[in-house]
């Protein structure tokens, strides 16, 4: 199964390129950018991973990604994860970026996007992994900041395909971002955001990105499982959920395995990803393994929820279509 796994053509929906900083590279920046960690040695670095919830990952994310500072920085950042993408048999991924987590800290907006995008583009050229960019929203930051940050990208419009919202869900509801959001889905940009997993008012804040704001996506969203009408809605409107088993296991007390279970049996587009793989330990293929074994999921259950992924991803029939004409290959050979 492990050999299936890793031969499967993959789509990653649910990955903070912030999140995919490894200790090596994070060592490496701090270096060409003179800046001092901390820490003695990678070892020591990640021996002080120590989270148990949203906020105390969050501490050490923000904190981590402080030796980001330059276009050549991000550009590095995007290409690390693209390689590793490649050796898992990621064919496309849709990657989220926090651009307030480094304009907050005077780093601009246009360095950031653009050493993205130069990866994004090499990345197609010399690894044959496609990928797109979506904006998240600090939801710890007050709305004013998002809609400043909104209106900052609109030059930079071809090279984000949507937007979402991240950070502390504590006391920040998908509410709170209303007008963003209607200014961003004017601006043409499709919609997500995260409904993480056994928050304060789960279950309301999910009502909230499906009735107020009209969401095209949730991220995490297991708590929909809370309310049935809020399930029918789902269902009905063929929103998507993308689920992240390893990093559940960090931020709540379990994977929430019997959850996603659940909601693949009710048919729901659930999907497996990574969320921030250099903290959890673990990318889009560990993820799959790991719910696999967890609820001894068949073949068949796998390109399922591959399938699921090429399906809801932001892109023209066209290209859906090919790479779900992959996955077929893939399991008829
Ligand atoms: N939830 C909220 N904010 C985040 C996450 C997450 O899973 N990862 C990075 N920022
Ligand atoms: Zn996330």
């Amino acid at each position: 199964m492990k050999e299936f796994i890793a031969g499967l053509p993959k789509c990653e929906l649910h990955v903070h390129i912030e999140g995919t900083l490894e200790p090596e590279l994070k060592f490496a920046l701090a270096l060409r950018n003179g800046l001092s960690l901390p820490y003695a040695s990678v070892a020591q670095m990640r021996d002080a991973y120590a989270f148990d919830d949203l906020p105390s990952f969050l501490k050490v994310y923000y904190e981590g990604m402080a030796v980001l500072r330059t276009e050549p920085d991000f550009y590095d950042l995007g290409m690390a994860y693209l390689r590793r993408a490649a050796a898992q048999n990621v064919r496309y991924a849709e990657i989220f970026v926090d651009p307030q987590a480094h304009t907050s800290r005077g780093v601009p907006f246009d360095l950031v996007i653009r050493g993205l995008r130069r990866a994004l583009m090499d990345g197609y050229d010399q690894l044959g992994v496609r990928a797109q960019l979506i904006m998240c929203f600090l939801r710890d930051f007050q709305a004013e900041y998002a809609m400043a940050t909104l209106l900052e990208s609109l030059p930079y419009r071809e090279w984000i395909v949507g937007v979402g919202l991240d950070s502390d869900e504590k006391g920040n509801p998908p509410a709170k971002f209303a007008a963003v959001y209607a200014r961003a889905r004017r601006e043409g940009y499709l919609l997500t955001m995260h409904c993480d997993v056994d928050q304060d008012d789960s279950a309301e804040h999910i009502r909230q990105a499906l009735e107020d704001i009209g969401v095209d996506r949730i991220d995490h969203g297991v708590n929909v499982l809370e309310d049935q009408r809020l399930v029918e809605l789902v269902l009905a409107r063929g929103v998507g959920l993308t689920c992240c088993p390893i990093s559940n296991g960090y931020v709540t007390d379990s994977m929430h395995a019997e959850g996603i279970r659940k909601l693949m049996d009710l048919g729901v587009r659930v999907t497996i990803n990574s969320d921030d793989p250099a903290y959890f330990g673990g990318y889009v293929q560990e993820n799959l393994e790991a719910i696999q074994d967890a609820l001894q999921l068949t073949a068949d259950e796998l390109v399922r929820l591959e399938r699921n992924a090429f399906e809801i991803a932001w892109l023209p029939q066209h290209l859906k279509d090919a790479y779900l004409s992959e996955l077929d290959a893939y399991t008829s050979r």
